[in-house]
C-alpha cells in the first residue's frame, strides 16, 4: 500500500486494480498519509487559498427522474419554483457585494430555460459583472445549445458523470437517460472551450469499490478542470429512500486521492459533505479540497431545492453563509479568497478577505 501511495504521488496514475486495492485496504494510517501528501501538493499550487463560488438554484423543475434525486419529476411532494431573470440578477448583485466572482447557475432540466432565455440571462450577468465567471450546471443539452451558451459568455459547465460504469449508471437512472449521452455532453463541453467539471456520488446505491476505482480512472484520463464529489444522501420521497448515506470518511479519502491524481484540479468540499457531518466541509478541505460553494439562492426557495434530506444552509441569508464559511476556513488555517478562481495556471490575481 505504501508503495502504491508513493507511486500515485509521483506519477499521478495507477491501474484500476490498484485504485481498487487502495480503496479496499484503507485504514486511518493510509488516510493520514494520503491527506498529508494531498495537502502538500495542493499547498504548492494554491497555497492556503480556498475559492468560493456563489450557488444560485434557479429552478427545481426537472424533466428527468433520477432515482436518487429529490427534485425528480415523479416527486409530487416537491413544491416547484423557478426564479425570474430579475431574481437571478438580484442574487448575483448581492453576491458581487459579498465578494463572489463566480456565479454557478444550477437547476433541474427545466424546459423553460431554452437557449434564448438562458442565453439572455448569461449575457445579462456578464454585462452587469464583466469581471465574473459564469458557471452553468443545468444538465444535458444539445451541442448547439452548449455552443450558443458559450457564445453568450458562459465560462464553465458542471455535469457530474455520476458513475463511470454504464451498468451502474442504468441502476441510478431511468431508461430514458444514458451514460453514453452524459459522456458525449462532457466531451462536447470540453471541445467548446468550457472549463468542465465532472463528478460522482460516494456511496450511491449499488456502487462497488470497482465502480469507485473506475471513477478515479475517469478523473485521471478525462482530466476535468473541476470534480464535484459528495456522499449520496437518501431523500424520503425517492425510490432510494431506504439506502444508507455515503460516509465522510470515504469521501475525504477519495478527495485526497483525486488531489494526487490531478494536483491542480478544483475540488469542492460540497454541501452534501457538510450535511452528513457538521464539520464535513472542513474535513474535506483538510483532505485536499480547495473550493466551497455557499448558497446565494433567495432564502424562500432554499428548502424547496432539496436533492436530499436535511440539506444544510437552507435558513441562512447569503451574507450569513458567506461569513460562516470564511470563519470556518479561518479556524482550520485556510483563507477564503475573492477572485474568479480559475483552474490553476490561468488564474487572475486575488485579494484576501
Ligand atoms: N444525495 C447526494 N447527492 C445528490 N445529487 C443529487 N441527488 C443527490 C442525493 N440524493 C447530486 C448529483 C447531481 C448533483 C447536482 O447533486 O450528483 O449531479
Ligand atoms: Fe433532475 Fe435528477 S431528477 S437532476
Amino acid at each position: 500500500m505504501r508503495e502504491i501511495i508513493g507511486r500515485l504521488a509521483e506519477t499521478h496514475s495507477l491501474t484500476v486494480e490498484e485504485y481498487e486495492a487502495l480503496i479496499e485496504g484503507r485504514n486511518d494510517e493510509y488516510a493520514g498519509l494520503l491527506r498529508k501528501l494531498a495537502v502538500r501538493v495542493r499547498r504548492e499550487i494554491y497555497g492556503d487559498a480556498v475559492y468560493v463560488r456563489g450557488l444560485i438554484e434557479v429552478s427545481n423543475i426537472c424533466r428527468n427522474d433520477c432515482y436518487y434525486c429529490g427534485i425528480r419529476r415523479s416527486n409530487a411532494n416537491c413544491e416547484r419554483y423557478r426564479l425570474t431573470d430579475d431574481e437571478i440578477y438580484a442574487c448575483c448583485d448581492e453576491g458581487y457585494g459579498l465578494g463572489f466572482r463566480t456565479f454557478v447557475l444550477q437547476g433541474g432540466e427545466d424546459s423553460y430555460f431554452d437557449d434564448e432565455i438562458l442565453g439572455g440571462i448569461v449575457r445579462g450577468i456578464k454585462s452587469r459583472h464583466p469581471d465574473c465567471a459564469v458557471t452553468l450546471s443545468m444538465g444535458e443539452r444539445s451541442y448547439d445549445s452548449y455552443e450558443f451558451l458559450r457564445e453568450c459568455g458562459a465560462d464553465r459547465y458542471l455535469l457530474r458523470h455520476e458513475t463511470a460504469d454504464p451498468e451502474h449508471y442504468a441502476r441510478l437512472h431511468p431508461p430514458a437517460m444514458s451514460w453514453d449521452n452524459r459522456m458525449k455532453c462532457l466531451e462536447e463541453l470540453r471541445s467548446l472551450g468550457y472549463q468542465v467539471g465532472c463528478g460522482f456520488m460516494v456511496g450511491s446505491p449499488y456502487q462497488t469499490v470497482r465502480n469507485l476505482a473506475e471513477d478515479l480512472k475517469l478523473v485521471e484520463t478525462f482530466r476535468p478542470d473541476m470534480c464535484g464529489i459528495g456522499p449520496f444522501i437518501p431523500h424520503k420521497d425517492t425510490p432510494f429512500r431506504d439506502f444508507p448515506a455515503g460516509t465522510v470518511e470515504l469521501t475525504c479519502y477519495l478527495l485526497s486521492i483525486i488531489r494526487l491524481i490531478h494536483p491542480a484540479v478544483l475540488l469542492p468540499a460540497t454541501t452534501a459533505l457538510g450535511t452528513v457531518d457538521p464539520v464535513g466541509r472542513e474535513r474535506g478541505i483538510m483532505a485536499g479540497a480547495n473550493v466551497v460553494m455557499p448558497n446565494l439562492s433567495p432564502v424562500n426557495v432554499r428548502k424547496k431545492y432539496e436533492l436530499y434530506d436535511n440539506k444544510i444552509c437552507t435558513g441562512e441569508e447569503s451574507a450569513q453563509c458567506r461569513e460562516c464559511l470564511s470563519e470556518r476556513m479561518r479556524k482550520i488555517g485556510y483563507e477564503v479568497v475573492v477572485g474568479r478562481g480559475d483552474f490553476a495556471g490561468n488564474d487572475t490575481p486575488h485579494d484576501r478577505v
